[in-house]
């Protein structure tokens, strides 16, 4: 299937327009002149409604909102979103970060990330104009356990399938510990989330393959950047926030970031809509552009110290020192789609400022 020409080819819908990512999206598309179809879990909500509804207002695009439940999409709940619809960003899971839905049992998470995408999918093939969609999947059904088949250090890329080829995942997730207990752990009870990436993934490109829709993917890692509003204080921005309010609820061990921009990845996926390199089963890493977006969290801290001076980031955590770096690039989006990446500090910057603006957090002054 060709690209989309882009606004011009007709409306495009996203799902999980209200969420971080997705809203991000949003924004991106009207601001490039597209008349999108957000698509949400609940348009009686005013604050999501709000920033949604002040994208619309800027244009030059528009937004038109539809209420639409990802875990009724095997019945069609995006049918009459996706009329007429050019090319269907889909962004939305059940990630837990909506608490009022409480928190999805491994086997919700895996049905809203398999189930839902076939019939978000099967709403696309229904509509009969939809050439492409951009499915939002995840470093999850990149990485994974390295050894023993990956140098300590291994620098991922689109063509690793969650850390080893995808025929040997079993075997690559079986573990071992000092009493001798073997653990299958590539199922959904213990793997929901990147057993979910990578079959929502696989199933996309076969369903495309037969469809004639161009599946097309991209694998955000550690997603940072400005927040539109409260209900965004989730996930990797809310730790930043924790941080700049003088805590953490990282143990020592800490961890190793890969950060991408909530823009950037908004401007992967517009971009693949419309390139004609991208096709049926492309995928795009939403990662680092440079080693300054793979910091170990002691680099982080020090980071986000240089950037907010007058603050107490994290008290008196101490993280252990790390060797290593959690590696990859987003070398592909940059030289087949175009990416001109944000810089890492503007993207922290962002991050904490909006946070404060917003009233998220309360700065923990030093
Ligand atoms: N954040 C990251 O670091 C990261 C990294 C890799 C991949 N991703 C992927 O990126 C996508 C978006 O994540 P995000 O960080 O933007 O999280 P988010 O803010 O929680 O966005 C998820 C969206 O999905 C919607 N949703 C959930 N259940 C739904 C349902 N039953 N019906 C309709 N909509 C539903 C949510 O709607 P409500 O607004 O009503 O809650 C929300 O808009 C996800 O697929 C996630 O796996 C995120």
């Amino acid at each position: 299937m060709p690209a989309i020409s882009g606004p011009d080819a007709g409306a495009v819908a996203v799902t999980g327009a209200s969420g971080f990512i997705g809203a991000h999206v949003v924004k991106n598309l009207v601001e490039n002149g597209y008349q999108v179809r957000a698509c949400v879990r609940d348009s009686s909500l005013t604050e999501k409604m709000a920033y949604l509804m002040a994208i619309d207002e800027k244009g030059p695009g528009s937004i038109e909102l539809f209420s639409c439940d990802l875990m009724r999409a095997a019945e069609g709940a995006y049918d009459e979103a996706f009329i007429g619809c050019a090319a269907v960003f889909h962004v939305a899971a059940d990630i837990g970060t909506n608490k009022t839905y409480g928190s999805p049992s491994p086997e919700v998470m895996y049905e809203g990330l398999l189930a839902a995408t076939a019939g978000v999918l099967e709403s696309c093939r229904k509509a009969g104009t939809v050439k492409r969609v951009v499915y939002t999947s995840s470093t999850a059904a990149v990485m994974g356990p390295g050894l023993p088949d990956r140098p300590v250090d291994f620098e991922y890329t689109e063509d690793d399938w969650a850390g080893g080829s995808y025929e040997t995942l079993e075997q690559r997730y079986t573990s071992t510990n000092r009493k001798g207990e073997t653990f299958m752990n590539w199922n959904i009870q213990r793997s929901s989330y990147a057993k979910g990436k990578v079959d929502a993934e696989k199933f996309g490109y076969e369903f495309g393959e037969t469809n004639g829709i161009d599946v097309v993917s991209v694998c955000p890692c550690h997603v940072l950047g400005p927040l539109m509003g409260k209900p965004h204080d989730t996930v990797w921005q809310h730790r930043i926030g924790l941080m700049l309010a003088g805590t953490t609820d990282f143990p020592s061990a800490g961890m190793n970031w890969n950060i991408i921009d909530v823009r950037d990845i908004a401007e992967i996926q517009r971009l693949a809509a419309t390139s004609h390199l991208a096709t049926n089963g492309s995928r795009y890493m939403a990662v680092a552009h440079e080693e300054s977006g793979e910091p170990t969290m002691q680099e982080l801290l020090d980071t986000l110290g240089e950037l907010f001076p007058n603050f107490n980031i994290a008290g008196d955590y101490v993280p252990d020192q790390s060797d290593t770096r959690l590696r990859a690039k987003c070398t592909k989006a940059i030289n087949e789609l175009g990416l001109k990446p944000h810089n890492v500090l503007d993207t922290l910057r962002d991050t904490g400022n909006s946070l404060i603006d917003l009233g998220c957090i309360e700065p923990a002054l030093k």
